[in-house]
């Protein structure tokens, strides 16, 4: 049974045979309107969600499968002290498949290793969100042609920004990108993630806090929010909440095709104004959201492309 619980489960193949499943629903949604009838999906949220929770359970209802769930933790047995691995256990003779958000690093892990049906790690911590790393590379891939040689800037939070981490792992197992990465000093990119991510295959990259000297020479800026959840003292987000806005009249100074995308809260990392510039992608992520997240349901409950005939990961 497959999982998808960091970006590093997937293979460079194996992403790439993703998203070109992704590509085949976005283009024939009515083909894949019942592939996953009377499957079961559960979203286990223990945090809060908007898009990432109701883009899953929009998958599945688009699969022809249905969805139950919750989407606090103060409306499940948590509050009364239950583990997530009892949890877990309980769900498998509920669901065929799970999506799970948790505050914690490393829950969606424990928890697959407890389960009876896949487990899709949708954001732990300030650790790993696999699934919108899937959703950043189909928008790079589709406004890039490709998804190697570019060079990406990461602008905001790279320490507590999950998306910002997972990214950085499955860019880093394709050829020639180089990554800048642009925070305050005090929220640069966790040493882990170098170690796990960038250093094992040699990856090219640099540090530093200068936006604006950067855009010119970007093929995709990632822009992230500061995460005011996960700052241990209110003072210190102060401090940095802010640190980085971009609006168009810095973005003038970026490539005409360089691609702006944000996961997605934003707060006022970038302005109004920049949502008609062309290279505003943060919405094309939206809209890709729910075509990725069928092909992962799809691809780890072993269904077959009814296109192709052919199953997408290896069981
Ligand atoms: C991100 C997340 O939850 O990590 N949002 C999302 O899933 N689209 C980014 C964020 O919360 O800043």
């Amino acid at each position: 049974m497959r999982h998808l619980i960091d970006p590093l489960d997937l293979t460079q193949q194996e992403i790439t045979q993703l998203l070109d499943l992704a590509d085949r629903i976005c283009a024939d949604p009515a083909a894949y309107q019942e592939v996953a009838n009377h499957k079961k999906l559960a979203t286990l949220f223990y945090e809060p969600s908007t898009r990432t929770r109701l883009s899953f359970e929009a998958a599945m209802l688009n699969l022809g499968g249905h969805v139950l769930g919750f989407p606090s933790e103060n409306v499940s047995s948590a509050t009364k002290g239950e583990s997530v691995a009892d949890t877990i256990r309980v769900v498998s003779c509920y669901a065929d498949i799970v999506a799970m958000r948790h505050p914690k690093e490393g829950a969606p892990l424990r928890a697959s290793l407890s389960a009876r049906v896949p487990v899709i790690n949708a954001g732990d911590g300030g650790h790993a969100h696999p699934s919108q790393t899937m959703i950043d590379l189909m928008t790079i891939r589709q406004r890039k042609g490709r998804l190697d040689h570019l060079t990406i800037g990461f602008c905001g939070d790279l320490k507590f920004g999950r998306t910002v981490h997972s990214l950085t792992a499955a860019l880093s197992q394709f050829e020639g990108n180089r990554f800048v990465f642009i925070s305050p000093e005090d929220l640069r990119l966790p040493q882990y993630v170098k170690n796990e991510s960038l250093e094992p295959t040699h990856q090219i990259y640099k540090e530093t806090a200068d936006l604006e000297a950067e855009l010119p020479h970007l093929d995709v800026l990632y822009m992230t929010r500061i995460q005011q959840e996960r700052f241990f003292n209110e003072e210190e987000y102060l401090r940095l909440k802010g640190c980085y806005q971009l609006d168009e009249a810095l973005l003038q100074k970026a490539p005409q095709d360089m691609p702006v995308l944000h996961p997605l809260p934003r707060i006022d990392e970038i302005k109004k104004d920049v949502d008609n510039d062309p290279r505003a992608a943060y919405f094309d992520q939206v809209h890709n959201g729910v075509y990725i997240r069928m092909a992962i349901i799809l691809a780890l409950l072993g269904i077959p492309d009814p296109l192709t005939g052919k199953t997408v990961l290896d069981h």
